[in-house]
């Protein structure tokens, strides 16, 4: 990477941080689930209230929460994950972010799901929790070309094959890495799950986002595959707040 680009690139991650910090993040991308809808006043909407409440409370402190209010059509099934780097008040700032923003965005639809840098949160009137979320993907790309393909292909599926086993198998579900690339590139990887799944669940719904790469992400520096289950992300970049 030439340095007039390198110093273009912190540029406008600077830039954007800036913007975040005076507007809050935007979302990455969010679905509304179109399938039912509740109304204004009814006991749905309490019960989703309540739970959006309590995952706001939960979630900061560990990094995921999960839980389900009401009882019968009036149900809610919810969780929220924060990227496993991210800090208690940063994770806390998202999840609220996201309770607010998903209601703005699916004012009344049983169902939802949204994705920010730091965290995504979803929920339904489906009882949806310990069960990978095959429905809701969205992938990014870094437009820039990689030079050498071949490498770059078997190198990035190298490095995430081994995140997603290392993310399946920790509690936090989380890994992060890092593999030479040449001489003075590197590729930074990582895998995460919402921790509803178990080892073998993580495992499948990472190898599915890997397997996503080629028709999202192929000959590109950097790519993510981010489902409501499991995120997968490379870049030649260091992109972790370590
Ligand atoms: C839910 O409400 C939206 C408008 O807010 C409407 O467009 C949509 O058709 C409704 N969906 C169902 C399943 O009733
Ligand atoms: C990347 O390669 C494609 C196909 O070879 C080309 O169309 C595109 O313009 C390239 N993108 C950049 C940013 O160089």
């Amino acid at each position: 990477m030439s340095s007039s680009h390198f110093t273009f690139s912190i540029y406008v991650l600077t830039f954007a941080l800036f913007l975040q910090t005076i507007f809050g993040a935007s979302p990455l991308f969010h679905f509304c689930s179109n399938a039912e809808n509740f109304t204004t006043g009814d006991q749905y909407e309490s019960n989703l209230r309540k739970l959006l409440g309590n995952l706001n409370y939960q979630t900061p402190p560990l990094g995921f929460g999960l839980g389900s209010v009401g009882w019968y059509e009036y149900q809610t099934y919810g969780l929220a994950l924060c990227r496993g780097d991210v800090a208690t008040a940063d994770c806390k700032v998202c999840v609220n972010e996201a309770s607010n923003e998903i209601h703005k965005l699916c004012p009344y639809d049983k169902g939802a799901i949204i994705w920010y840098d730091n965290c995504h949160l979803k929920y339904s009137n489906k009882d949806f929790l310990g069960q990978i979320d095959n429905e809701n993907w969205f992938s990014l790309l870094n437009v820039q070309n990689v030079s050498e393909l071949t490498i770059f292909n078997q190198k990035s599926r190298e490095l995430l094959s081994q995140l997603a086993k290392d993310a399946s198998f920790t509690t936090k579900k989380y890994a992060i890495g890092e593999l030479e690339l040449g001489k003075s590139t590197k590729l930074y990887g990582l895998a995460q799950c919402t921790w509803d799944l178990s080892t073998v669940e993580c495992l499948q719904c990472l190898d599915g986002a890997i397997g996503q790469l080629p028709s999202c992400c192929d000959g590109k520096e950097g790519g993510r595959v981010v489902g409501g289950s499991c995120i997968i992300r490379y870049e030649i970049y260091p992109f972790i707040s370590a």
